[in-house]
């Protein structure tokens, strides 16, 4: 027999496979191991703004009914109060006259009440998004029984399970006059007072709010400032207004916004930033704000990332987000609650408007969940001050 010994050519090999053995057994157990995850200092964005504002975000149905577990999660680890993004909206509460839906608010209002998180009713006097009925109703007595009905029902059901309502939304027209809107048409300003009476005859502990859109504006900042004295005059309660805050890179400028928080406030109310978000598409009409009813074909151009966000933009939505941040956080004695309009860019409306079929990257978390540069930069305001 051969033996390895007197041939050192043999011996070579034997260690060279015994080597590439070890190698293997390595590369397999070390893949099985996790890279540690990097050390950060960061936490939750309820937890880093806890001594500034409540921090929301719209939800959708999926999410509360647990098929989109992912979200869930992220739901209850980063923030401390919801707002249904469509589901409390007339047409789906009372789609027939008289006839309530509650099973999917019900549900809504049990996974915060068991998750320890603040719910926001949006919203109980809309003119979008109302059941076909209501357009159709001619009677201004059958229009007020049926607003009162309305908000009685739903307000009562869910008493003491509501932190706060938005009672009336976007009643104000852009140069700040009352909407022309059925109920305006039909009511006159008194449906403003009633609806505020009602809600509270109906769920007296819940805190009330007018809420609407391009609320830095000064014409329409007039009005909503005229429209919340007329509802304090008429001795009705009102907790606070909303900014829905849907907003550019650029505009509104900080001190637009600063100067609008200020203004509220002196109103002796809460100021809450109640729909955030911030686009990064091209707007050729320079459309502000939230007008569902504007909406257009568009065009490839008109949808310049639709693969991707590129870097530059991601670093200025996220100086843009750590700006307001720290002006929200300078005001935090005013501002009561910080809501983002959904969760995850892919699930925004802002994907289909003021054109459908695009793709906008207008939140903190990706299309995966994942925390963007925004996240990131939105935390690093806590991490500053804390150093
Ligand atoms: O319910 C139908 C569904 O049956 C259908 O299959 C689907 C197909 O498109 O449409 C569904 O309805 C959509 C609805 O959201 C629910 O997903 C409507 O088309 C769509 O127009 C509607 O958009 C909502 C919009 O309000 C309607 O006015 C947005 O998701 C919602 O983010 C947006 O939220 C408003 C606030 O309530 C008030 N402030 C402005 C804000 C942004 O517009």
């Amino acid at each position: 027999m051969f033996h390895m010994k007197n041939n050192p050519s043999a011996l070579f090999k034997k260690i060279k496979n015994l080597s590439f053995i070890a190698l293997l057994f390595l590369m397999v157990n070390c893949a099985d191991q996790k890279p540690p995850l990097p050390e950060t200092k960061e936490v939750s964005l309820k937890e880093s703004f806890a001594d500034n504002f409540l921090i929301g975000a719209a939800v959708n149905d999926a999410l509360i009914s647990l098929k989109d577990s992912l979200g869930a999660n992220l739901i209850k680890k980063e923030y401390n109060t919801i707002t249904p993004e469509n589901s409390m909206k007339w047409m789906y509460m009372e789609p027939q006259q008289g006839v309530f839906e509650f099973e999917t608010a019900d549900r809504y209002i049990d996974f915060s009440t068991k998750n320890n998180i603040a719910f926001i009713g949006h919203n109980l006097v809309w003119h979008s998004q109302l059941a076909e009925w209501v357009e159709k109703i001619t009677s201004a007595e059958e229009l007020n029984a049926s607003l009162k009905n309305h908000v009685q029902t739903i307000a009562a059901r869910y008493t003491g399970k509501i932190h706060g309502w938005d009672v009336v939304n976007e009643a104000l027209n852009e140069d700040g006059t009352l909407r022309n809107s059925l109920f305006l048409e039909k009511l006159g300003p008194d449906y403003l007072v009633n609806s505020f009476k009602w809600a509270e005859e109906a769920d007296p502990k819940a805190e009330l709010y007018y809420n609407d859109y391009n609320m830095t504006h000064v014409e329409k900042r007039k009005g909503a400032i005229e429209l919340v004295k007329m509802l304090q005059k008429e001795g009705v309660k009102i907790d606070g207004i909303g900014m829905q805050a849907h907003w550019g890179l650029e505009d509104p400028t900080l001190e637009q916004i600063e100067t609008s928080i200020l203004a509220y406030a002196d109103l002796g109310i809460k100021v809450m930033m109640t729909e955030l978000d911030i686009t990064v598409l091209p707007n050729p009409w320079d459309l502000e704000g939230a007008e569902v009813s504007q909406n257009f074909e568009g065009s490839e151009q008109m949808n310049p990332y639709s693969d991707q966000l590129p870097d530059s933009v991601a670093t200025q939505l996220a100086k843009r987000y750590k700006d307001i941040f720290e002006l929200f956080v300078k005001h935090s004695d005013k501002i009561s609650r910080v809501t983002f309009w959904g969760i995850n860019d892919g699930h925004s409306w802002l994907n289909n408007w003021p054109i459908e079929k695009r793709t906008n990257y207008p939140l903190l978390f990706d299309r995966s969940y994942q925390p963007k540069a925004a996240y990131h930069s939105v935390l690093e305001i806590k991490q500053d001050s804390t150093h």
